[in-house]
């Protein structure tokens, strides 16, 4: 339910009513951000918030990170029973003082709420230390929440939940498909299960973030409504328990429209189409340049400077200006003698054999019997066979 109040002096305010609580949204003719359309989610999370109390056997410390007017944490508070502490924090100066009002209006004492006007991000690493954590950490941005997602995993407690809004629905859902992998790693789908898509790809992650901290996540609630995503993800310390089996791929026939799940192990296992064996898998990873040609230029420049390593700094240099534009691997020459059963032949002359073939080839700083070279690995090998004797 919506209330307007019309005040004589000072202008036209807007008090909501939602839940048991009653929230200002504008101050001095300033509007905080406040939309109706998120009542089901503050809704849904109230009773996630009484749950988890009950699941714990206790009260909770609760944190909104980006609180806007405070409403979510409000309703936490006045309508769960179950918790104990609430955080509220927005980068806004309006939304730090309406909090701080809206807590008084719902006769929430400094005792039970503290207010920051912090980046969330600061916020949220300032809540890293064991003691400092939170039950629930809830993040609910405009648009993606990609850039908060690697400091909330950090500042949930061990067993908390994390709880992720997401309204950028156009790149998740597939519109923007290359968007949505810069911001989550994962290409969605556009189609007729484009918000299932939207949810798992969010849930992923909150997955990756969790394997770099050594956690394990399990998502305990997902929900699409109106104009969002919203996952809830318990998390866990460990790494042995880690959920790769539960990560993978969804692919649909363009044409038939036939879904198929593989997992990412599945995935992975792809076959040569020379030979048809197995293909061994790396990856995702960088496969563009490893240096800047401009900065490699600025390196030769200043390269008097240093006397230690002469030498070897100025054979780096020429090795990393060759590596450019190079493929993004190099074989090793010792390995394929091994295997040609054949002695190691001067790794310049199988380099200028490649050349003179037409294929480009040159040394690596990585291995001192590497080459990169386009040449194909079995042209490789014939190049080895002709260089060197039995
Ligand atoms: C979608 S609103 C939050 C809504 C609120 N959780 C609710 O349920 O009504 C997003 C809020 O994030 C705040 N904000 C934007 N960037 C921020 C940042 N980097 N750190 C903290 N708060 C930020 C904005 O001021 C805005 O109030």
């Amino acid at each position: 339910m919506v209330i307007k109040v019309v005040i004589l002096i000072g202008g036209y305010m807007l008090f909501v009513k939602e839940g048991k609580a009653l929230i200002k949204t504008k101050l001095n003719e300033k509007e905080v951000f406040y939309n109706p359309r998120g009542k089901f989610t503050r809704s849904l999370g109230v009773i996630v918030v009484a749950a988890e109390g009950e699941v714990k056997g206790r009260e909770l410390v609760v944190a909104d990170a980006l609180a806007a007017t405070g409403i979510r944490g409000i309703r936490y508070f006045l309508e769960s029973g179950k918790v104990k502490k609430l955080f509220l924090n927005d980068i806004s100066r309006t939304a730090y003082y309406i909090i701080q009002e809206n807590l008084k209006l719902n006769k929430i004492s400094g005792e039970s709420a503290i207010v920051t006007r912090l980046d969330a991000n600061s916020f949220l690493s300032s809540h890293f230390k064991e003691k400092d954590k939170f039950d629930l950490v809830d993040v609910d941005p405009y648009g993606s929440p990609a850039p908060y997602i690697d400091n909330s995993v950090s500042a949930v407690k061990e067993g908390g939940i994390l709880a992720i809004t997401a309204t950028d629905l156009a790149p998740l859902c597939g519109i923007y498909p290359w968007p949505a992998f810069r911001k989550y790693w994962a290409l969605p789908l556009r189609g007729e299960f484009c918000h299932e898509i939207a949810a798992r790809i969010l849930i992923n992650l909150v997955v990756q973030s969790c394997g770099r901290k050594e956690r394990v996540p399990e998502p305990i609630l997902t929900c699409r409504s109106e104009h969002y995503i919203r996952v809830y993800v318990r998390i866990k310390k460990g790494k042995r328990n880690f959920p790769y089996e539960k990560i993978g791929f969804i692919y649909r026939c363009e044409k038939c429209l036939e879904v198929y799940v593989r997992s990412i192990k599945e995935a992975f296992m792809n076959k040569c189409p020379i030979c048809g064996s197995n293909l061994l898998t790396s990856g995702p990873l960088w496969i563009g340049d490893l240096h800047s040609v401009s900065f490699l230029d600025k390196l030769n420049r200043v390269k008097d400077l240093v006397e230690e390593d002469r030498a070897k700094v100025d054979k780096f240099l020429f090795f990393f200006k060759k590596e450019l534009k190079m493929p993004p691997y190099y074989y090793d020459v010792s390995k394929a003698c091994g295997l040609l059963k054949k002695s190691m032949p001067s790794i310049q002359r199988i380099i200028n054999a490649l050349i003179s073939m037409g294929f480009k080839a040159t040394r690596t700083h990585f291995n001192p019997v590497g080459i990169k070279t386009t040449a194909p690995y079995k042209e490789f090998l014939e190049v080895i066979k002709l260089s060197t004797k039995a």
